[in-house]
């Protein structure tokens, strides 16, 4: 969602608050704001679209101040306009602020603070915030920030500043904020890119604390102003890991990553000798009956194939379900159920409510995640670390294969502790995984004739997705890595289900991609494929190179290498994401930057 960047120090506060916001665009960009504090109010500059409309205006009208705080908006209320833009400022100018979530209730505080004389300039919820801390303020800033807020229900992450104080107020509830520690200077961001050129000392800021940030250092405390202990962590990656370093794009970048990531996943994890893998869980495996994976988006598809791994190799019963379904379902859950929160960014405000749910009706919690300290992290029993690295690019792809590879590794350790896999079971899996690094990076070979098909695509009306098996859920991930970046209608299928209706699409514009890697239902596909060819449909399918079981149904193959089958979703990922890039970049898409989309979605 929205980007928040603060600063309170001695550097130039514009150029460290626009340089924070360029590293969190991806989180959301239809307009841009900053607003720099000066004794006698201050100077603000909004514009609508990208970052650089901003850039390019700050260029015409430099800002000076001392501190200065900025603001990257996805748009919820209100229209991406300028004047929706934050930061909001009150008419006198003397207190500004930037906001990211929903106050719910804001149309009440509206109409109440509208009869009280406040004139609002914006169509926004967050622009309530703004006058209730005028209303307030008495003299000391984090009082009325207290104040305030204590009226409001919903998400913020927000940052206040006001003319007459050198220093900046920030609170959060539910939406991330980061705090910086620097020497004589300190930051407020919502993703750590954004402060890493300047600070590893961190700390994350937890739901109900409010913070003061002045040159010298911050202070906290809860709601009610009790002084609140902040924990201090040491960012242990390097800036250029969220860098393009010569790439055309992060989505290409991640891609050609994920054979390293893999590596980073399996890490020392996997035990040849005991076919097992060393997941450091607090949680007996004996303890559960089944497991419910929650999550949204491409974290889902990656938790279906976690669902085919789970039941294949450690016989547990389960189910997936989409996060913000689950949280509304009154779902039926014990202390025997494991709920699984699957989330790259940690953030996304569905996956932390459902597995919040899952909690209250007592269930056991593991979360699968990509950000150390996110909100995610902080309520669940156990955390498997994926070690993707930074993602950047609002498509997920290195985080997709990690997330899917982290579900190899905890069915294999729950078959082995169940008795599901025997010694020798588990000693293949375990040398199966090991292979994973080395056979994405083969796939990867495969770009040129991928970018051909890709150009195909391009040109299509619609694109059927196909697959069998734990490939059902590839072909959804790829369908949905189509239709983010390259905004060509894609739909996914189980292919035995095509002849019940969705075949009725297939002609010589809508092309069909099977995922159709080597198995025991190769030839029920292929039977499938001659019926869309039949019809005058074209066929790209993804197949295991050597493998004839397709006969011919195809009309363009894209080969990966072999291997076992319930893994091959993390290698026949490569093909699909590299038809999606190259379709988008074929259409002269913004590849990293899709329209609509955000990449961490804090709002319901
Ligand atoms: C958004 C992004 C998707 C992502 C989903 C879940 O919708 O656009 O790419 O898969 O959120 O994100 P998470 O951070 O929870 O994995």
């Amino acid at each position: 969602m929205c980007g928040i960047v603060g600063y309170v120090g001695p550097q130039n506060a514009t150029d460290v608050v626009i340089e924070g916001l360029r590293r969190l665009e991806y989180r959301g960009y239809d307009s841009a704001g900053l607003s720099v504090r000066r004794p006698e109010g201050h100077v603000t500059l909004k514009r609508s679209g990208k970052l650089k409309n901003l850039e390019d205006a700050l260029e015409a009208t430099p800002l000076a101040g001392a501190h200065a705080i900025g603001h990257t908006r996805w748009a919820t209320h209100g229209p991406p306009t300028d004047r929706n833009a934050h930061p909001h400022v009150t008419e006198d100018t003397r207190v500004a602020l930037i906001h990211n979530g929903i106050i719910e209730n804001h149309q009440a505080l509206r109409e109440r603070l509208n009869g009280a004389g406040h004139v609002f300039t914006s169509d926004t919820d967050s622009e309530v915030l703004v006058h209730l801390i005028e209303e307030a303020y008495d003299g000391d800033l984090s009082d009325a920030v207290r104040a305030a807020l204590r009226q409001v229900e919903g998400a913020y992450a927000v940052v206040v500043s006001h003319a007459d104080h050198d220093e900046l107020v920030v609170a959060r509830m539910t939406s991330p904020l980061v705090l910086g520690y620097g020497e004589g200077e300190t930051f407020v961001a919502s993703d750590v890119p954004a402060i890493l050129k300047h600070t590893r000392r961190v700390s994350y800021l937890q739901d109900g604390q409010v913070a003061t940030l002045r040159p010298a250092g911050i202070q906290a405390t809860d709601l009610e102003g009790h002084p609140q202990e902040l924990e201090i962590d040491t960012i242990d990656w390097d800036l250029e890991a969220a860098e393009k370093g010569g790439w055309p794009h992060f989505m290409l970048k991640e891609i050609y990553e994920q054979p390293q990531v893999l590596v980073n996943t399996l890490s020392d994890r996997l035990s040849q000798s005991t076919g097992d893998a060393n997941l450091n869980l607090t949680l007996d495996p004996s303890a559960i009956d089944r497991i419910v994976i929650v999550a949204a988006g491409t974290a889902s598809y990656a938790g279906e194939v976690g669902r085919t791994l789970l039941e294949r190799w450690a016989r547990i019963p389960t189910t997936v379900e989409v996060a913000s379904e689950f949280r509304y379902a009154n779902p039926i859950v014990d202390a025997r159920t494991l709920v699984v929160a699957v989330s790259q960014s940690g953030e996304t405000i569905d996956t932390l409510e459902a597995v919040r749910e899952g909690i209250r009706h007592g269930a056991r919690s593991l979360a699968i995640l990509n950000s150390k300290g996110s909100s995610i992290s902080r309520e669940v029993d156990d955390i498997i670390d994926i070690h993707a690295g930074p993602e950047i690019g609002v498509a997920s792809t290195k985080a997709y294969v990690a997330m899917v590879t982290v579900f190899a590794m905890l069915a294999l350790h729950f078959g082995r502790a169940r008795g599901a896999l025997s010694l020798e079971e588990g000693q293949d899996r375990v040398a199966e995984l090991k292979r994973l690094p080395n056979l994405v990076a083969d796939a990867l070979e495969g770009r040129p004739a991928i970018a051909a098909a890709a150009r195909s695509l391009a040109e299509a009306r619609s694109v059927l997705y196909l697959g069998r098996g734990v490939h059902v859920a590839s072909a959804k991930e790829g369908a949905l890595k189509l239709k983010e970046i390259s905004y060509v209608h894609a739909e996914a299928f189980p292919t035995g289900e095509m002849k019940h209706g969705p075949i009725a699409l297939i002609d010589a514009a809508v092309p069909t991609v099977a995922v159709a890697t080597d198995g025991p239902l190769t030839g029920k596909t292929a039977s499938n494929l001659q019926e869309i060819k039949a019809r005058g449909g074209r066929v790209f399918a993804i197949a295991t190179r050597g493998a004839d079981g397709l006969d011919g149904a195809a009309d363009v193959r894209l080969d990966v290498p072999p291997v076992e089958d319930a893994l091959a979703p993390v290698v026949v990922a490569v093909p699909l994401q590299l038809l999606a890039y190259e379709a988008s970049v074929a259409l002269g898409r913004d590849v990293d930057q899709p329209r609509n989309l955000a990449k961490s979605v804090t709002v319901e």
